[in-house]
């Protein structure tokens, strides 16, 4: 989460944000994941539909939004933000794009890490085309395994690739 919240802080203040944002932008970097090591089962029970059929792995991030918007607060994209962080979702505002790509950027990850440095590297200026290269990743990654897209990910990348025709799919 330091890490994550290390990372924002950092394209926050690269942006020429006001001292609040940067602070929003770290604020979510710290709180997406206050809520990962809970029990999926609890989490989900306090859920209300349609988010309480969220897989275990994801449930933690609605549930966070749930926990803070209860106690008092009334960002909605910061909330949208923490809430899909892990799904991605279409109605996210940049502080939304952000955390998706630090949560996948950040460099405690493993995997891939030039790719990621690389991407990185583009931040913050890139972000609307940074989060399109990782939310393409997520989709075909999903759809090489044969697993589910879920709906609020491809709602994600075709918000990002808005202005290019699908129609041309055919060709495929
Ligand atoms: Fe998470």
């Amino acid at each position: 989460m330091a890490r994550v919240a290390a990372l924002l802080r950092g394209w926050g203040e690269v942006r020429g944000d006001g001292p609040r944002d940067i602070e929003r932008w770290a604020a979510v970097g710290y709180l997406h994941d206050v809520l990962r090591d809970a029990d999926p089962d609890e989490l989900r029970a306090a859920l209300s539909a349609p988010l309480d059929h969220l897989p275990d792995e994801v449930i933690h991030g609605p549930a966070a939004a749930d926990r803070l918007r209860q106690g008092g607060v009334t960002d909605e994209p910061l909330l949208t933000a923490i809430g899909f962080h892990t799904l991605g979702s279409p109605d996210f505002d940049d502080i939304g794009k952000a955390l998706y790509v630090a949560d996948f950027l950040e460099p405690g990850r493993k995997l891939q890490p030039k790719w990621r440095a690389r991407l990185r590297d583009e931040m913050p200026v890139g972000l609307d085309s940074v989060a399109k290269a990782v939310v393409g990743k997520r989709v075909q990654f999903l759809i090489k395994r044969g697993r589910p897209v879920p709906t609020e990910t491809f709602g994600l990348w075709n918000v990002l690739a808005k202005g290019r025709s699908w129609a041309s799919a055919s060709e495929v």
